[in-house]
């Protein structure tokens, strides 16, 4: 009978669009999911979106879209990503589907009325980037760690969760259940938080704040944490509690999630479920961050990588190997594409590919392409040892695989393609084809080595499908057969001899890094980042921009925005303008400059202030300097 295997992957916030990170957790689901296939298991595979909180609310006030047409667009970007990455997912859920809403409101009402969810003032500190809490303790310099801005002192009375009563039994579990957590350093992080006495989790926001997400069923003035909410869709998309997929995949559930979201799945969703008196999940992957030349991804640096992008440049399969053999699972690890191209040359091109052509072009001179019979006896005075060499890598492989340890797994089946290449040289068909006499031996060689891209073939489905696939049609193999059955790859002298086997083909062709890498573009002083110069205008079109000279008077940084910064300026007449200047310029050393704005521009709301002119600056992708005057002059002076 085939085991159930359910996995999932953190559903995705919709206020940014896809990038790298939710690319390699999405495909490292998808490489379990295909493995488990390989083992016969009965596999479910659940990704999608969470769409509710005031991150949303404000990511779509940002577009100038209601909050319903907003996500129903960035969540259709990644729902269409997914299949262009090869990626397999049984379901897609969305936090606003209406099953996901119909259980969130059951379970909040299962919890509340089994007296585990309390009304109570509280007063606290509130970042709004993180939509939580943060005690004193865990601020940075009085900043939130993550959003390097101060959080907001909010009073309100809100509904809790008592997440403390359930402390001492998730210990508990954690300490039974070592693997609980995996790798086991998040384990011991998450331990070592818990050391601490547990505080109850407010639950609720009032809509008077915040008016998209979840009605609790118990208080219509009330919508739901957006935590709360987004964790059980884990269950809702199987039906919880009667479904049958429910009854089917929730016994083994694993969840993966990057460390970013570790106390929420480790310490909340545990709780909760121990609360609503569902058994926990299985296993909680946890693991760490592609950082792009050490420092993490941003919008603001301008690193953030498109998966698409470099789909499309090096192919999908290149593209999800290189993700899977980079990055040891459970650490942080750095994106390059001079690191991307390196291991397309090495790993696969040279490795894999050469070995592959290699082979089918020796099958094709000495056999004309076709499988060659073979003497069984030949074993006795020739044996390769390749058929053992194949078994121990695919037990390697295995429990890596089971591990969740997939670079490790996939170094064992580049062991087992080195041990195949030694094989050739060591054996030298073209010395053997030399002598009638020993045909017989290359016979068994040649079959050997088939036999061996056989194995390799179906070990690098989980990561690369298309390849395995056209791997396995070079060797006669029906690839809708599905050949990369873990027993099927477990028997050795499976090719049927006498089967004709087509052309080989290039798997990967090299890569010269001179054409594709980017040129390192260095900004220094004297080397702009000069970008084209706009279509010309005539001196009326150019006169109708009213520029003048402003007294900066007052700055402040934007709540919440991190580039922005607000500006009181004197024109003659005081104005209000907000610039994108907050990573060059702190607001005090603005205070009294003199500066060049543009005082004819139509008023533009920024953050929910009205920008009422525009500031010149020299910019190019990462700084800002102002534009000022040579010495001082009356403010509201115009240039001409
Ligand atoms: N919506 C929550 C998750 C709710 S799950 C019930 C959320 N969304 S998120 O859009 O911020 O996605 C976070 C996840 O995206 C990480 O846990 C990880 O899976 C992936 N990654 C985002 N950036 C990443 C890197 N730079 N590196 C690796 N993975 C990262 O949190």
């Amino acid at each position: 009978m085939s085991d159930a295997f359910y996995i999932t992957t953190p559903i995705y916030y919709v206020n940014a669009r896809p990038h790298l990170g939710h690319a390699y957790t999405t495909i490292i689901a998808d490489v379990a999911a295909r493995f488990n296939t390989m083992k016969e298991n009965d596999v479910f595979f659940l990704t999608g979106t969470d769409e509710h909180g005031d991150k949303i609310i404000r990511a779509a006030e940002a577009e100038g879209k209601s909050p319903k047409e907003y996500v129903d667009h960035i969540s259709s970007l990644y729902r269409a990503l997914w299949p262009q990455l090869h990626i397999n997912n049984d379901r897609f859920i969305r936090t606003t589907d209406p099953d996901h809403i119909a259980i969130v409101e059951q379970v909040l009402q299962k919890i509340y009325d089994a007296g585990d969810i309390y009304f109570s003032e509280y007063e606290g500190l509130y970042c709004y980037g993180c939509e939580r809490f943060y005690t004193e303790k865990e601020l940075v310099d009085g900043k939130c760690p993550d959003h390097d801005a101060p959080p907001e002192v909010i009073k309100e009375s809100n509904y809790f969760f008592k997440m403390s009563k359930y402390q001492g039994a998730l210990i508990d579990h954690i300490r039974k259940n070592p693997d609980f957590i995996r790798p086991e350093r998040y384990r011991n992080e998450v331990l070592s938080f818990l050391k601490e006495p547990l505080e109850d989790l407010c639950i609720s926001r009032p809509k008077s704040r915040i008016n998209w997400g979840i009605t609790l069923p118990f208080d219509e003035n009330y919508v739901t944490y957006v935590w709360f909410d987004a964790l059980i869709n884990y269950i809702s998309a199987l039906g919880y509690p009667d479904g049958e997929l429910y009854k089917k995949y929730w016994p083994s559930v694993q969840h993966i999630v990057a460390k970013d979201i570790l106390k929420p799945h480790g310490i909340y969703w545990p709780t909760m479920m121990m609360a609503a008196g569902i058994p926990l999940y299985r296993h909680l992957n946890v693991h760490g961050y592609w950082n792009i030349n050490q420092s993490k991804m941003s919008k603001t640096i301008g690193n953030v990588v498109e998966p698409l992008q470099m789909k499309d440049k090096y192919g999908c399969d290149a593209f999800r190997f290189f993700l899977l053999r980079e990055m040891a699972f459970g650490l942080d690890a750095g994106f390059s594409e001079e690191a991307l191209v390196q291991r397309i040359n090495s790993d696969l091109a040279n490795d894999i590919g050469n070995l592959f052509s290699r082979v089918l072009a020796m099958t094709r001179k000495y056999f004309d392409g076709i499988v060659p019979e073979i003497d069984l006896n030949m074993e006795n005075e020739f044996n390769l040892d390749l058929a053992q060499q194949a078994q121990e890598a695919i037990d390697e492989y295995e429990r890596q695989m089971d591990n969740f340890a997939f670079h490790k797994a996939i170094a064992a089946v580049w062991g087992f393609i080195s041990q195949m290449n030694k094989c050739v040289d060591t054996t030298a068909p073209w010395e053997l084809a030399k002598n009638e006499s020993s045909r017989k031996q290359l016979a068994y060689v040649m079959y050997n080595l088939l036999e061996g891209l056989r194995v390799v073939s179906g070990l690098v489905y989980p990561a690369m499908p298309q390849t395995a696939k056209t791997m396995q049609k070079h060797l006669g193999l029906d690839p809708e057969a599905e050949f990369y059955r873990l027993g099927t790859l477990k028997a050795w002298n499976i090719l049927p001899a006498g089967t004709s086997l087509p052309k080989a083909v290039t798997l990967f062709p090299r890569i010269d890094p001179e054409k594709v890498l980017p040129k390192q573009e260095t900004v220094t002083p004297g080397k702009a980042d000069i970008s084209e110069i706009k279509p010309e205008i005539g001196i009326e079109d150019f006169l109708k921009v009213d520029l003048r000279v402003a007294t900066i008077t007052k700055a402040e940084a934007v709540p919440k925005a991190k580039k922005l910064l607000k500006l009181e300026v004197d024109l003659g007449e005081k104005r209000t303008i907000v610039a994108g200047i907050s990573a060059s310029y702190k607001p005090d050393d603005l205070i009294g400059k003199q500066v060049v704005i543009v005082a004819n521009l139509k008023p533009a709301k920024l953050m929910g202030i009205l920008s009422n002119g525009m500031l010149l600056a020299a910019a190019d992708r990462k700084s800002h300097v102002v534009a000022t005057l040579d010495s001082k002059v009356p403010s509201g002076t115009p240039l001409s």
